[in-house]
C-alpha cells in the first residue's frame, strides 16, 4: 500500500478524488495526511475522511527555506512513500525538493511545458490558445519544469471563463492524478527512472 501525503493551498477538490478512490478497497494507495501553507477550505476534507491535517502557515515564517524547514519537519512524521501537491500554491525551497525527490508529484491545470506557473488557466486564455491541458509532472528545482508522467489535452471553447475552463481542466486531472497514483503503486510508472536531472 503506498502512502500519501497531499499538500493544498485551496478547496482541495482533487484531493478529494483521491481520497474517494482510495475507499476502494483494492485501490493500492492511502493518505495519510494532508498539509496545506495557509488555513486551506480543503483541511476541512481531513474531517470528513478521517484524515490528520496539518497547516504550516507561509506567513509565520521569515522567508521560504523557514518555512520549507518546517514543513519537512512535518512532512517526516508521516514518512509518506509519495508527496503529492495538489494546488499547492507555493514553491518548495529546493532542500525540500532534494529531500522528497523523486517521490514527489504536481499536478498542473496547463499542458506543460506550456503555461507553467500560478495561473496557467488564466495565461492561456491570455494568449489566445484554442486547446491547454492539464498535467502531472515530477516536482524539480523548477516551475513546473521537472518530467511529465501524465498529460492530456483540453479543448478551449469560444467565450471560456476562467472559471469554467479551470473545472473541465480539473475533470481530467482528477482522472489523471488517480491513475497515475494507481500507476505508481503498481509499479507500471517508476518515478526513480522520472528523476529530475
Ligand atoms: C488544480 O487545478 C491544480 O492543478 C492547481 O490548483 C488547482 C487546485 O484545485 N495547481 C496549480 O496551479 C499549481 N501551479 P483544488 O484545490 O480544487 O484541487
Amino acid at each position: 500500500m503506498l502512502s500519501l501525503l497531499v499538500l493544498i493551498s485551496g478547496g482541495g477538490s482533487n484531493l478529494r478524488s483521491l481520497l474517494e478512490a482510495s475507499e476502494d478497497a483494492e485501490y493500492p494507495a492511502r493518505v495519510v495526511a494532508i498539509g496545506a501553507d495557509r488555513d486551506a477550505d480543503g483541511l476541512g476534507l481531513g474531517e470528513e475522511f478521517g484524515i490528520p491535517t496539518f497547516a504550516v502557515n507561509y506567513g509565520s515564517y521569515p522567508d521560504r527555506a523557514a518555512w520549507g524547514d518546517a514543513l519537512l519537519e512535518q512532512i517526516r512524521i508521516w514518512q509518506p512513500d509519495l508527496v503529492i501537491l495538489s494546488g499547492l500554491m507555493r514553491l518548495l525551497p529546493p532542500r525540500v525538493v532534494a529531500a522528497l525527490s523523486p517521490n514527489l508529484i504536481n499536478t498542473h491545470p496547463a499542458y506543460l511545458p506550456e503555461f507553467p506557473g500560478a495561473h496557467g488557466v488564466r495565461d492561456a486564455l491570455a494568449a489566445g490558445a484554442t486547446q491547454t491541458g492539464a498535467s502531472i509532472i515530477v516536482v524539480d528545482g523548477g516551475v513546473d519544469a521537472g518530467p511529465i508522467i501524465a498529460q492530456e489535452r483540453v479543448a478551449i471553447e469560444a467565450g471560456d471563463s476562467e472559471a469554467a475552463l479551470h473545472e473541465r481542466i480539473k475533470l481530467v486531472e482528477r482522472r489523471l492524478l488517480v491513475q497515475a497514483v494507481l500507476d505508481i503503486a503498481n509499479g507500471h510508472v517508476n518515478l526513480k527512472e522520472h528523476s529530475p536531472a
